[in-house]
């Protein structure tokens, strides 16, 4: 994983400048694979996957499954922070991963997956949903909490753990889809 980071970063200094990569955390081989969207502000400032406000509830609902992060690999589909100035204060706010940043950052996820092997692959939201399906059209409404079996991987939507923050009315049906995700564990 070592090789494949350096080299990554290398890349992606090339195209996208001194912007900092966060690269995906955990064990080769580690059974469960969590696959987020991006980087955010506090990412980007420890270089750690899911260590703000998202990551802090992604630990509360870990628990309710009764995993701990060093049983887990996780990453991002893109593994820098998508930043704008806002217009109000000149500060970096979030916003979408772009093409460029699409075009760049999945083939990679791919490969890193098949690092890791993982036995299941636990996508947080829509994002990361679309992406590793490679299918644009599958939306997470319809697919959080449902184990997917395709081309040899399995897959389990999750929402993300932002948007529970946004939609507390998720809350329930996060935590019944963490049962399942127990289930099937
Ligand atoms: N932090 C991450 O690392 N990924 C997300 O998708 C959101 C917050």
């Amino acid at each position: 994983m070592k090789a494949f980071n350096e080299q990554m970063e290398k890349e992606s200094k090339k195209f996208f400048g001194e912007r900092r990569v966060v690269f995906g955390e955990g064990k080769i081989n580690a059974e469960i694979m969590l696959i987020g969207e991006a980087p955010g502000g506090e990412e980007d400032r420890l270089g750690r996957p899911f260590v703000g406000k998202a990551g802090k509830n992604l630990d509360e609902f870990l628990e309710i499954v009764g995993l701990e992060r060093e049983d887990l690999y996780i990453s991002n589909v893109v593994k820098l922070r998508p930043f704008k100035l806002s217009p109000k204060t000149n500060k970096p706010v979030n916003r979408p991963p772009n093409k460029e940043e699409l075009d760049f950052f999945v083939p990679l996820l791919y490969k890193e997956i098949e690092l890791v092997k993982p036995k299941l692959i636990v996508t947080l939201g829509n994002f990361a949903l679309k992406n590793v399906l490679m299918n644009q059209k599958v939306s997470i409404g319809d697919y959080h909490g449902r184990l997917i079996e395709t081309d040899g991987k399995k897959i389990f939507p999750l929402y993300h753990p932002a948007s529970v923050i946004y939609d507390r009315a998720k809350g329930p049906v996060y935590i019944e889809d963490l049962h399942k995700l127990r289930e099937i564990l």
